[in-house]
């Protein structure tokens, strides 16, 4: 592929996943960022790509949902290949307000299949970025493998199951060149910090209370994100066409534990709270979501026997790395909780 259409690319995988392409993988075409600059899509994540792969990396702000501005694009960029993950993608949006998830999930990623699909032999490869929360929830002792059955359980995940379907429909009646990939969490750096993890980091270290929904019980199998874009780019040069695959991190955990180790870690690095108490006592249980789903865990072994894949990171030393980035990179996260990021995009894109 000379020209990878990477859609969502300036949200939180996507920002990981181009500076995985340019900075450490073997690919040596041209980057094609194109993001509709959600409250979720920060660019200043990529400001020093921008600088630094300038005849690589391009970005361009457009909304998958608006198919001819997309299909100018297509023609422009001479775009060849695709890597899909411009999404809403927070559950408890989807449950407060739905519309843009059917918007953006479903018809934007038809948009993109369908153009795809106009272009004939030119698109080489459209790989889809999708989830575990497609097969809704576990029962202790099972695992999500590529042949569970669908069981979305949020607007969110009802529609990212329908942009699989989607894609794999393409792949049969068009032979659309397609492989698809449901992961676990992720977590890392350049987060949005409404999910679990970056969430609880900056509330624990600006000492505020940590919200945990329901019992907190409930189980994710975490991913750290750069595994997540090792095993995303080891798919699109080693994946069967027209197969999916599962990713996850063999890195199951309730809900409080994750937050209690984020309380413990910084604890040590930064000391205790100002009132000298441990920042576990900032845990405070809150009304449940909504049809929480109660466990999601991978089974990854179709990637790991068939392509090789492994993640490199424990939960652990994930963890920790991550902690460390939300505290080295305070500007970012100033810009972020203040939405001054959100001026620095209106300065450069309108
Ligand atoms: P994110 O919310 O951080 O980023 C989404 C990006 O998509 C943003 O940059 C946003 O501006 C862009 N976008 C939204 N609507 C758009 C539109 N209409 N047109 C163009 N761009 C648009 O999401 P993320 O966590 O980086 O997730 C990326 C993908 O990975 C999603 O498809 C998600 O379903 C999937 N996924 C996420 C996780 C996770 O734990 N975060 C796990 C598995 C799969
Ligand atoms: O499994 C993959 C999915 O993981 C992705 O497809 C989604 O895009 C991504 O958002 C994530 O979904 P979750 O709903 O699992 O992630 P979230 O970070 O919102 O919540 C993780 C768990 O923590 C979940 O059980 C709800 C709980 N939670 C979350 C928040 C934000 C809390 O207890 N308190 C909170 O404040």
């Amino acid at each position: 592929m000379k020209n990878l259409l990477v859609s969502g690319g300036a949200g939180f995988i996507g920002v990981n996943f181009i500076r995985y392409l340019l900075e450490e993988s073997n690919f040596e075409g041209r980057v094609i960022n194109v993001d509709k600059l959600t409250y979720a899509g920060n660019p200043e994540s990529l400001s020093d790509i921008e600088a630094n792969y300038s005849d690589r990396y391009v970005f361009v702000k457009a909304d998958i949902v608006d198919k001819d501005r997309l299909s100018v694009i297509f023609d422009k960029y001479e775009i060849d290949g695709i890597c899909h993950f411009a999404a809403e993608s927070h559950v408890d949006r989807s449950i407060a307000s739905p519309d843009e998830f059917i918007r953006t999930n479903i018809i934007g990623t038809y948009n993109l299949l369908e153009l795809s699909r106009q272009r004939g032999g030119r698109i080489r490869l459209f790989h889809h970025i999708s989830t575990d929360e497609v097969f809704g929830s576990l029962d202790k002792e099972e695992y999500f493998t590529e042949e569970t059955s669908y069981k979305p359980n949020s607007p969110y995940s009802a529609s990212k199951a329908s942009s699989d379907h989607l894609v794999r429909s393409y792949y049969k009646t068009y032979d659309l060149p397609v492989t698809i990939s449901n992961c676990s969490n992720n977590y890392g750096p350049f987060q949005f910090p409404e999910k679990l993890i970056p969430l609880m980091i900056l509330n624990a270290i600006q000492d505020r209370a940590l919200p945990v929904y329901g019992d907190g019980l409930n189980v994710r199998d975490w991913l750290y994100v750069r595994d997540h874009c090792t095993a995303i780019w080891t798919i699109m040069k080693k994946g069967r066409i027209g197969e999916t695959y599962n990713i996850g991190g063999k890195s199951e955990m309730e809900n409080t534990k994750v937050v209690e180790m984020i309380c413990d870690y910084l604890d040590v690095i930064i000391g205790k709270r100002p009132n000298r108490e441990k920042r576990r006592s900032l845990i405070s249980f809150v009304t449940d979501r909504p049809g929480h789903d109660r466990r999601y865990a991978i089974d990854s072994n179709k990637i790991t026997s068939q392509l090789g894949w492994m993640p490199l990171e424990s939960f652990e030393t994930g963890l920790l790395k991550t902690i460390k980035w939300y505290l080295a990179n305070e500007q970012w996260v100033n810009s972020v909780q203040s939405g001054e990021y959100l001026n620095w995009i209106k300065q450069h894109y309108g």
